[in-house]
């Protein structure tokens, strides 16, 4: 099994290379490719997803991304800016479906926001449609106002809208992926205002036919964006379109306390993906050897799960996760009075002690 290996910018080298030394005792035989993306991209072939790097992620069963993005490349035009690797990959791979699991380990109940009876044992996965809705919806722009009561100003418009297939393969993933965990589906719209929404709700209530077994609930995304911050215990599976799920994920997020924590898988239609830790390249303190590595690390860990067909060297390598954290080994953005602080290095090598 072939694994792009894509380290990226700033701490991306950092916590990849911890992820390539777990990935490397498992005692699978992989097959790790490393290539340039993003501003590194830029630097050494001139653009930030380069022909090699994108020949290389489509040849691969998965890709497993650090992060991009570094202050010195703000001047660029935007098409040469490193974040472009990452939308040229989920372009370009066809990946629509992206699945962030938020989980709150009990250890680390202390690192939320909020009490720790709303969040400890926290254990959700959001999925959120990549292809469609009002981000990608034309016509779109600046015009003067064709009518109403503003009629001849300047109004800015988008367009939102979902085409059938669209709705539908993203459901199968939600409820595939319930179907692995508690067997519970909460479908996010806005089906009281939005015809798009109406039509998703349709779609997906037509999709749950097929899995008899799964529990499906539909849930307004302002009531949804309530219930995270008030219960989010309540949930399994939410799955919802581009734009809520860009806002209900990174509220999921921060249930758990820091973004060093959070893995992503980004699937098209064959489960074949991309995997990548939910946060940026943080310049703020790349090279200093403090960067939490863990978000990558079960980044791997989803994508033996999702890609490879290893869903067992997967919970391995979660099991050695929560062993290092029961350990009390912290990096800086986790850590807590009474815990022992590590670098990004150490906890790389605790996780791999761990699985030993
Ligand atoms: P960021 O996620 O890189 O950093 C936000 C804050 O979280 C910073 O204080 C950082 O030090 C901290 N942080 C992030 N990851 C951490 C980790 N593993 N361990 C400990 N602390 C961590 O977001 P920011 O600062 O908005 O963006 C920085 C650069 O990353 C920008 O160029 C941005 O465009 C890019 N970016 C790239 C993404 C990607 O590659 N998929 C996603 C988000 C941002
Ligand atoms: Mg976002």
């Amino acid at each position: 099994m072939k694994i792009a290996i894509l380290p990226g910018d700033g701490i991306g080298p950092e916590i990849m290379k911890q992820a390539v030394k777990v990935l490397n005792v498992l005692g699978e035989r992989f097959e790790l490719e490393t290539a340039d993306v993003g501003g590194a991209g830029y630097a050494g072939h001139g653009h930030p997803l380069p022909a090699s790097t994108l020949a290389l992620a489509r040849a691969a069963d998965a890709v497993l991304f650090g992060a991009v993005g570094d202050y010195k490349y703000d001047s660029l035009e935007r098409s040469l800016r490193p974040e472009q690797a990452i939308l040229g990959l989920r372009k370009e791979l066809a990946l629509f479906a992206n699945l962030r699991p938020a989980i709150l380990y009990p250890e680390l109940a202390g690192a939320s926001t909020l009490k720790p009876e709303v969040v400890s044992g926290l254990d959700i996965l959001i999925i959120r449609e990549l292809t469609g809705d009002i981000y990608f919806g034309k016509p779109r722009g600046v015009r003067e106002c064709p009518d109403g009561p503003f009629k001849g100003e300047r109004e800015g418009f988008d367009t939102m809208r979902y085409a059938e297939s669209e709705i539908r393969r993203i459901a199968h993933v939600a409820f595939q992926a319930a179907q692995k965990r508690d067997r519970r589906v909460t479908s996010v719209d806005k089906a009281n205002v939005l015809e798009t929404f109406q039509f998703w709700r349709d779609i997906v209530t037509d999709v749950h036919k097929e899995y008899p077994d799964i529990e499906l609930d539909h849930m307004y995304v302002d009531n949804a964006a309530m219930q995270l911050v008030r219960a989010p215990k309540k949930f399994d599976v939410l799955v919802t379109g581009n734009m809520f799920g860009d806002i209900l994920s990174d509220c999921a997020a921060m249930l758990t306390g820091s973004i060093g924590m959070l893995p992503s898988a980004s699937l098209d239609a064959n489960n074949k993906g991309l995997y990548e830790p939910s946060h940026g390249s943080a310049p703020d303190i790349a090279g200093k050897g403090i960067a939490n590595p863990l978000a990558t690390i079960l980044s791997a860990a989803m994508m033996l799960r999702f890609s490879l067909g290893r869903p067992e060297q997967a919970e391995r390598i979660e099991t050695a996760v929560k062993a290092v954290l029961a350990q009390g080994l912290r990096t800086a953005d986790i850590y807590e009075p009474g815990t022992t602080r590590v670098g990004t290095d150490e906890m790389g090598d605790a996780v791999v002690k761990a699985l030993a």
